[in-house]
């Protein structure tokens, strides 16, 4: 069987806040396999989020194991875990995050440079063309529509060639065409590098677009309804 890219293995997730200690993410098992298109579904607070942001190395578990490509991320100093995240993983977010002080071109060399990349400007100048950018790559994000600065996001997260990319929510600010034309990109450019693909979504047509779907209901996942049970 092919090694998988994401193991999860009874992961919880306890935060503290206002309200004390929360417990989050509840026994959390699930195995992500390479090349997978993955949706995690589910209604707001239900942990979505904090599901990626774990799978990300973005929060650590607070019980359980996180194996990504094989590595426990609970074992990894916070230098270590940057450096894992650079090389292995690309973030897109609802709300683009872009630098407001760089232009298109230049959030997209970024993490190039960051790797040490010797040729980062002319390998992001193909990756905005990639996401049909050429035009903006001198416009900074506040020059730039929605879909564009996604657009823009989306080339910066791929442009290291992550094995994963984990996107949350990448269509919630966007009109549905201008949705559809990012998640077309999305599903596009994953195959393409052989990106294995973690997706957020409210949008049921976009997780059905995914190869298989993880529902969650107060931070575990929900256990598929027997048909004659869910129509009762
Ligand atoms: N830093 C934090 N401290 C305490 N509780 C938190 C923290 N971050 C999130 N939560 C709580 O964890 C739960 C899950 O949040 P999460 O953001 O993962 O949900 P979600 O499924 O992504 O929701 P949405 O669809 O609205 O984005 C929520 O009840 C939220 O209030
Ligand atoms: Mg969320």
């Amino acid at each position: 069987m092919a090694p998988s890219v994401l193991e999860l293995s009874n992961v919880g997730l306890a935060l503290t806040g206002n309200a004390g200690l929360t417990q989050i993410l509840h026994s959390i098992s699930l195995d992500v396999k390479p090349r997978e298109t993955l949706a995690l579904i589910g209604p707001s607070g239900s942990g979505k989020s904090s599901l990626l942001m774990l799978m990300g190395g973005l929060e650590r578990a607070t019980s359980g194991q996180v194996l990504t490509l094989g590595q426990d991320l609970g074992t990894m100093n916070e230098d270590a875990l940057a450096r894992f995240r650079r090389a292995h993983m690309g973030i897109v977010f609802q709300s683009f995050h872009l630098i407001p002080t760089l232009t298109a071109l230049e959030n997209v060399a970024l993490p190039l440079e960051l790797a040490g990349a010797a040729d980062a400007l002319e390998r992001a100048r193909s990756e905005l063309a990639s996401v049909g950018l050429s035009s903006r790559e001198t416009h900074y994000p506040a020059q730039l529509s929605g879909g564009e600065q996604q657009r823009v996001a989306l080339a910066r997260a791929l442009a290291p060639r992550p094995d994963i990319l984990l996107a949350d929510e990448p269509t919630g600010n966007l009109d549905s065409s201008t949705g559809e034309d990012v998640a077309g990109l999305i599903f596009k450019l994953c195959e393409a590098h052989g990106t294995t693909l973690v997706l957020v979504t409210h949008d049921a047509d976009l997780a059905q677009r995914c190869s298989r779907t993880v529902r969650l209901k107060d931070g575990q996942i929900a256990t598929p309804q027997p048909v004659a049970e869910a129509t009762a």
